[in-house]
């Protein structure tokens, strides 16, 4: 029997498949399916890896790719004849500049090769060796479920997604729904810029995720598995299809889905994420209700990030309060990505809570005199370097009106102007603002728009509104991207005012 809606879940793939949204695609996949061809031409063009088909390089415009050239990069590209487009982020920050090629293949031009922590007794141990017994699996099937929810609450595990929810409070209302047709979905969506920890982490124990789903599967009574990818991750793609492969009989039970993203960053906001697996245009969803209620086809789903799945086999295997104790401020070993003027950027594995400088001597220390850091992504904004001791964890940086979201730390020294550093920010969030709320959609434009001016002319006047209508943005959005796209100016200038003071 065909599921509902199953014509409209396929339209996103058909187009890839057709090579883009164009006339003849669009027709031939409103034959495929019966969907009305304005409808598919809105879902295609919302997404930006179908949008404009045709070979060209994609090179990156995140914050690192900025810092480390990716403008002199282009222009060096597009003098010899090459056809370029510049896209938000590619996940990459830690090679900076990255691209891919016109087939989809990355090509950084860093000199070094990512680095990550040696072989540890942390949770992830990303160099360790790699586990095919799925023991963990074995061992949850002899377990009551709320057992097995009882070690997730014991071990403090809260989500590595960005919002820092405990995961336990969602395994348990997903169980608590009469409904049982329930889904179990994996957000590998990573496209902040400053974070690639989940690339590496499926690249490198791409088991400890799919057990980690089988494991949430078992637990809320979930068959179907989904595991929603940003397109651009091309080999770790490969990986999880590879790592499928070997594990074929331990998972025989569940029916797992990789479903590729398109190029949009709003994607990875849950119920954004929903609509695209759904086929329709990334928009988020108004909450409440949660997707535990009401997620994937209005059923109970569970949803998480790549890295919190990934912690259930040790939380298993050792206990929850094993797994509370890695922490240093609060439970459990963290990814933290770390890039920017540091002399070996890479992914780290570390104590929740270490202060950025532990992080940076992990990461082969300070290169230059740093002034700044990103300590999550985009949307945590700027702090000092003064901040330097302040534990790296979701309470503290809150506290300091920053925020660990995604840990992806980028460190600035002087040879950084930070107006132009809050300027490549702000133009990422007005890229990839889904354009479903006003404050959202004019709010990123009108505030680039201002410090592109500042930037240009000196002077500060360019930047009188732009602290009102940020805080429009925060208060009348209805996701966390207009909430926060505000961010990097106002910590830009709250912590560094004399880069907006009037210019020559
Ligand atoms: C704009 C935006 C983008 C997000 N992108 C991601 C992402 O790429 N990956 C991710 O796991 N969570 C992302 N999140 C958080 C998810 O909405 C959600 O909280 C998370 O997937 C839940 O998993 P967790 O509980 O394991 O953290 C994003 C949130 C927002 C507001
Ligand atoms: S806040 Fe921005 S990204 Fe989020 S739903 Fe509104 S317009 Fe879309």
């Amino acid at each position: 029997m065909q599921k509902p809606n199953a014509n409209r879940e396929k339209i996103i793939e058909l187009l890839e498949h057709a090579g883009g949204v164009t006339e003849e695609s669009v027709r031939e996949v409103h034959q495929q399916t019966g969907i009305a061809e304005a409808d598919i031409w809105g879902t295609g063009l919302f997404y930006t890896l179908l949008r404009e088909p045709g070979k060209r390089i994609r090179l990156c415009d995140g914050l690192t790719c900025q810092m480390f050239g990716a403008d002199s990069l282009a222009n060096e590209l597009t003098d010899a004849g090459k056809m370029v487009e510049r896209v938000s982020c590619l996940g990459q920050c830690d090679l900076a500049p990255a691209s891919l090629d016109e087939d989809m293949e990355l090509v950084t031009y860093a000199k070094h090769q990512t680095a990550i922590s040696p072989p540890n007794e942390f949770a992830m141990n990303l160099a360790g060796e790699v586990d095919l017994t799925y023991s963990a699996l074995a061992k949850v099937r002899a377990m009551a479920p709320e057992d097995v929810i009882s070690a997730l609450e014991s071990s403090g595990l809260q989500g590595r997604g960005g919002a820092g929810f405990p995961a336990h409070f969602k395994w348990t209302s997903v169980r608590q729904q009469s409904v049982t047709e329930r889904y179990v979905i994996c957000n590998a969506d990573e496209a902040e810029p400053g974070t690639f920890k989940d690339r590496e982490l499926i690249l490198r124990q791409t088991h400890k995720m799919l057990e980690g789903l089988a494991i949430a599967a078992w637990v809320i009574e979930a068959k179907e598995i989904y595991i929603y990818i940003r397109g651009e991750y091309t080999n770790e793609y490969r990986a999880i299809e590879r790592a499928l492969g070997e594990s074929k009989d331990a998972l025989k039970e569940f029916e797992f889905t990789i479903v590729k993203g398109h190029g949009a960053y709003i994607c990875g906001e849950e119920t954004a994420l929903l609509e695209s697996l759904e086929g329709k245009r990334g928009m988020p969803r108004l909450k409440p209700p949660y997707p535990t209620e009401s997620g994937f086809r209005g059923k109970p789903s569970l949803i998480h990030n790549v890295e919190t799945i990934a912690c259930v086999p040790s939380i298993i295997h050792r206990g929850g309060d094993w797994f509370r104790a890695l922490g240093k401020t609060e439970a459990g070993s963290k990814l933290y990505c770390i890039s920017g003027h540091v002399v070996a950027p890479g992914v780290y594995e570390l104590p929740l809570g270490v202060s950025l400088d532990e992080l940076v001597e992990a990461a082969g220390g300070y290169v230059g005199n740093p002034i700044a850091f990103s300590p999550g992504g985009a949307s945590s904004g700027f702090l000092p370097i003064t901040e330097r001791d302040l534990p790296l964890d979701y309470k503290h940086l809150a506290d300091a009106g920053s925020m660990l979201g995604s840990a992806g730390v980028v460190v600035i020294n002087d040879t950084v102007d930070m107006a132009k550093a809050a300027a490549w920010q702000l133009e990422f969030f007005e890229r990839e603002s889904c354009g479903q709320c006003a404050p959202c959609r004019i709010g990123t434009q009108y505030i680039r728009r201002q410090v592109d001016q500042y930037v240009q002319l000196g002077d500060p006047a360019s930047l009188e509104m732009t602290g009102d209508v940020g805080w429009e943005m925060e208060e009348g959005s209805i996701c966390g991207l207009g909430m926060v796209a505000a961010k990097p100016l106002e910590s830009a200038r709250k912590h560094f005012p004399d880069a907006f003071k009037t210019r020559d």
